[in-house]
């Protein structure tokens, strides 16, 4: 007798497919010999020290049970700070800031706490592949706008103005992009701010967890610094990739303290709380470690340059990224899908890259390339890609 798994979970779980990043982190895993993985969005740096320190003293210390639930106040204190001195903004600690386990969990509590089944929400791609998945989650409609390379991959605001309807709960913005390295300024915040200025009962989502890597001027712009939208913008950020600790676990929400309640509920009874040994580590992480976290931008950015001349040396057309550490190539002159370029360079010249697609329709045609990597790594990987499109030249 077999049991009917099938009948007995969620719709909305079986409607959202596997992430397609994941399928082609394990292909690479399985491959034999030598893998050079330009696939993840994973810094390559070592956490600071002291902020390892930091972590190794919470535990002598005996921070070793629950923190408060919405994190221990030194945290979110530490963490008001720093938004302060980078943004300009201030968030009370007390009723304004919630930590989270990764700005993954932030993008869930959104979700979780503003959607009712049927609501709509704008989802900007491509982008991070959770921010469609946890509206379906949660019974909501993607409401999908597309970027185009033409526009530097920015958010323009007639697109914006015209996925708007009256079932509109809430729009994620997500930059610096994940994928395509894109970044908005102020002045085309600005833009966005008009528009939303037109439709007062829309919420903005917007996820910085990009902030410090922007090589345009290395400051973070964001709808948040609008005062005019203060009541209406949550912050989802997180020290995984600006400070090299996706392992710490560590992210946060910030906003409106009508906002912030119904995500510290569910928070309170799925999570309880961030891990108490990351929290402290992240004390030192906002408050003591700009120096480390520029270090590794300009690292970041001398390793961009490279990337976007190895494409070019390829012969692949590629739009130039200012953001975060991904290079989002165009490779629609090989003739092959996104999906065909990625396992055809992986078995052929053991390079792991994701293809475009994975982040929404609009990336078909296009694969995301991390240089979070060695940049002995990236040389080699422009390299073999450069042998396998003119090996596959039409
Ligand atoms: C744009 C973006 N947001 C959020 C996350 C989640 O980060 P974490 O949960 O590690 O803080 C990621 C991870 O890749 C991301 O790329």
């Amino acid at each position: 007798m077999s049991f009917d798994y099938e009948s007995k979970i969620s719709k909305a779980v079986q409607q959202v497919p596997p992430s397609a990043i994941r399928k082609f982190f394990d292909l690479a895993n399985e491959m034999q010999g030598h893998v050079i993985s330009l696939s993840i969005g994973e810094p390559d740096f070592v956490t600071p020290w002291s902020i390892r320190e930091a972590a190794i003293n919470s535990i002598v210390d005996g921070y070793t049970h629950y923190s408060p639930n919405s994190g221990y106040i030194d945290s979110r204190v530490a963490i008001s700070e720093y938004i302060n001195r980078r943004y300009g903004v201030v968030y009370d600690p007390k009723s304004e800031i919630l930590i989270t386990v990764g700005g993954s969990e932030g993008l869930d509590l959104a979700a979780r706490s503003l959607i009712n089944p049927g609501d709509e929400v704008i989802v900007v791609e491509p982008c991070f592949v959770a921010y469609k998945a946890t509206v379906e989650f949660a019974h909501g409609v993607p409401v999908i706008v597309e970027t185009k390379p033409e526009n530097n991959y920015k958010l323009m605001p007639e697109e914006l103005e015209s996925a708007i309807t009256d079932k509109t709960k809430y729009v994620i913005v997500g930059y610096p992009n994940n994928p395509t390295g894109a970044v908005m300024t102020l002045d085309d915040w600005a833009k966005i701010r008009d528009v939303l200025m037109r439709h007062p009962d829309i919420i903005v989502l917007s996820d910085e967890l990009y902030c410090e890597l922007n090589y345009l001027d290395g400051k973070p712009a964001s709808l948040t610094q609008f005062e005019e939208l203060r009541e209406r913008v949550i912050m989802v950020n997180g020290f995984s990739k600006s400070y090299a600790m996706t392992g710490f676990r560590i992210g946060y929400l910030a906003g409106p303290k009508e906002l912030i309640a119904p995500m510290f509920k569910i928070h309170q009874y799925c999570i309880m709380c961030a891990p108490s040994t990351s929290q402290l580590a992240v004390v030192e992480a906002a408050t003591n470690a700009d120096d480390e976290v520029e270090k590794m931008r300009d690292e970041y950015n001398h390793r961009r340059r490279i990337i976007i001349q190895g494409l070019k040396d390829a012969g692949l057309d590629c739009f130039t990224p200012y953001g975060a550490f991904y290079a989002f190539p165009c490779i629609k002159s090989t003739g092959m899908s996104s999906e065909e370029f990625c396992e055809k360079l992986l078995v052929e010249k053991h390079v792991a890259i994701v293809p475009g697609n994975a982040f929404g329709k609009c990336g078909e045609g296009f694969v995301r390339i991390s240089y979070a990597a060695s940049l002995e790594d990236i040389m080699e990987a422009m390299k073999l890609v450069k042998e396998f499109v003119e090996e596959h030249k039409r």
